[in-house]
């Protein structure tokens, strides 16, 4: 919001500098502390072109600046290598308030890259398979990514780049025809599936010629058996319907389906032109492109048999979505786990000489470890189910709000909301490469730094909103001076650039850590106020700095894919 002030600054500082606005704006940074004002620029690089020390630098720059009067500014001061601008608190308020009545649900959105497209590949479940904990990541994760590249003018495509394809399907079309009616397919089709997967190995184990079979079978599903292809899309259609439930209670959603037997075949003309271009190696029999860092194995694109793998297909996917869809960015938000596999990727792409190679992305996170595994009843197979972990939150929230307050209305909204709340706040709120350390105590708790506790600061926010009774003029009657009022209103004004750094980090922590500053500010102010009782201006000015903060705090959970609920 301080763009304006950051043009006149930069503007005012040219001749001086001896360099154009548009590459002095960007170098504005935020001080830490309200003390240092509301901007601060740094002369280091100039210092250097002007071969004097950066602290006279900064006196001579703020003696010039000084002599200009800018209206917008109470004072302006050299610190060390650092000039700080302090604005004027009634300037700055006046731009916060005319912010948030004028942009809506769109505060402190920016156009940097219209006309420019980003696919985003993420939560991307296998069939046959439930999401487990390493899914929840990348739904959250990539979801949350997904609708900050929206804030910054992107077009967004969320793709479920499904898991559809592999020579397990031709296990699983054997094992279904086998022990299919041993399972409930007609009442529990999904665990029945996974089940009958999970069986199909046991049995191998004992009896190894059943992978013969399942390759047999492959081979049928490959070759288009028309019972094979129906039972393969019986599989996917059993499977979708349980990844939506999880993405429904999510409130995610994709806008396109591309699994990877999409690619099957848009494989060949790629392996064609890696042989053409000479890429193509073989090692024991299969097909493979080496990589120049020899700590890096070779990237296998054809089994001994023939089988084109994951990474081929990632290959053909890669141009389908930078060649075909023509985006301008591609994101994969997978676990780290998969980093070898992207890096290959990338480096086959490179080698093929695409142009664009430099603009796909893997978005790598961290594992999650639970604290306290007895709370997850954990099923069969040794997965965190993802389902469960919701469910778990559900039950232990209802407690909680249930007794915090009884009458509560609606009762299974506002829980369902608070549960999601808390495990999606509990991911985004770490730094995404970072492992998480799930601890159920700390991630539902009302008090700490959880989603449910910026929840509860948006709750009060609305509720005095509804004791305040009148519709709220966002409109500066009176300066707020108190330290505590100021330092609010500085922390709201840089929400936008808040937006804007962790989309361009692609953290999420960033906005989610921003959030938890907000409600300690907020915090602060509500201690300290009386806000509802004095001067009729003042409380209409306090009150259009609450609706300011639950502006901020609504649609930066928003961006979180994080509703909030009107009680709790
Ligand atoms: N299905 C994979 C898994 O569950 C993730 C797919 C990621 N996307 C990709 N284009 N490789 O591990």
């Amino acid at each position: 919001m301080l763009t304006e002030v950051k043009q006149k600054i930069a503007e005012a500082c040219k001749d001086y500098w001896e360099r154009s606005e548009d590459e002095i704006t960007p170098l504005f940074e935020t001080p830490k502390e309200l003390s240092h004002g509301h901007l601060s620029l740094p002369v280091f690089q100039l210092a250097k072109t002007k071969r004097k020390a950066p602290p006279l630098i900064a006196k001579e720059l703020t003696e010039k600046l000084l002599s200009l009067g800018l209206e917008e500014l109470d004072k302006i001061e050299a610190v060390n290598g650092f000039v700080n601008f302090h604005c004027k608190t009634e300037y700055v308020m006046g731009l916060l308030f005319k912010a948030v009545k004028n942009q809506g649900d769109k505060l402190g959105y920016n156009e940097r890259f219209k006309g420019k497209k980003v696919i985003i590949d993420y939560s991307s479940p296998n069939v046959a398979k439930p999401m487990h904990i390493g899914h929840l990541r990348a739904t959250v994760i990539g979801q949350a990514i997904r609708n900050l590249a929206a804030t910054q003018g992107y077009e967004v495509t969320g793709v479920n780049h499904l898991g559809d394809w592999g020579s397990q399907f031709g296990k699983l079309c054997f094992a279904y025809e086998k022990w299919g009616s041993e399972f409930d397919f007609d009442n529990d089709a999904f665990n029945s599936l996974y089940n009958l997967y999970v069986k199909f190995h046991d049995e191998a184990e004992k009896n190894p010629e059943l992978e013969a079979k399942g390759a047999a079978y492959f081979k049928r599903l490959e070759d288009g058996d028309a019972d094979m292809l129906s039972l393969w899309k019986k599989f996917i259609e059993i499977s979708m319907a349980d990844f939506e439930k999880n993405w429904a209670r999510l409130g995610v959603k994709h806008d396109l389906v591309r699994g990877e037997s999409f690619y099957n075949d848009r494989m060949q003309p790629i392996i064609d032109e890696l042989e053409k271009k000479g890429l193509l190696v073989e090692d024991q029999g299969a097909m493979v492109v080496m990589m120049d860092d020899e700590k890096v194995p070779p990237c296998l694109i054809r089994k001994t048999d023939g089988a084109t793998l994951y990474a081929t297909r990632d290959l053909a996917t890669a141009d389908y979505r930078m060649d075909e869809l023509k985006n301008d960015l591609n994101l994969y938000v997978v676990g780290q786990d998969q980093t070898l596999h992207f890096k290959q990727v990338f480096k086959v792409l490179e080698k093929l000489g695409r142009p664009w190679v430099k603009s796909c992305h893997h978005i790598s996170f961290g594992m999650v470890r639970f604290k306290d595994m007895g709370k997850i009843s954990s099923r069969k197979g040794n997965i965190i189910r993802f389902s469960d972990v919701l469910d778990k939150a559900i039950e232990l929230v209802g407690k909680i709000v249930r007794a915090k307050n009884p009458d509560l209305e609606n009762v299974d909204d506002v829980v369902e909301k608070v549960a999601v709340g808390a495990i999606t706040f509990n991911d985004l709120v770490n730094d995404r490469v970072k492992n998480v350390e799930f601890d159920w105590d700390r991630a539902l708790s009302f008090d700490g730094d959880s989603g449910p506790y910026v929840q509860y600061v948006y709750v009060r926010c609305a509720s005095l909103l509804r004791k305040y009774g009148k519709e709220v003029d966002m409109k500066l009657e009176s300066a707020l001076e108190s330290e505590d009022e100021r330092a609010l209103v500085r922390l709201l004004l840089d929400y936008p650039g808040v937006l804007q750094s962790a989309f361009d980090g692609f953290r999420p922590n960033v906005l989610a850590n921003y959030l938890l500053e907000v409600c300690t500010a907020y915090n602060r102010f509500y201690h300290n106020h009386k806000i509802l009782s004095g001067d009729p201006e003042l409380v209409s000015t306090r009150m259009a700095l609450v609706q300011s903060v639950k502006e901020v705090i609504g649609q930066g959970l928003g961006h979180l894919n994080i509703q909030v609920p009107d009680y709790m």
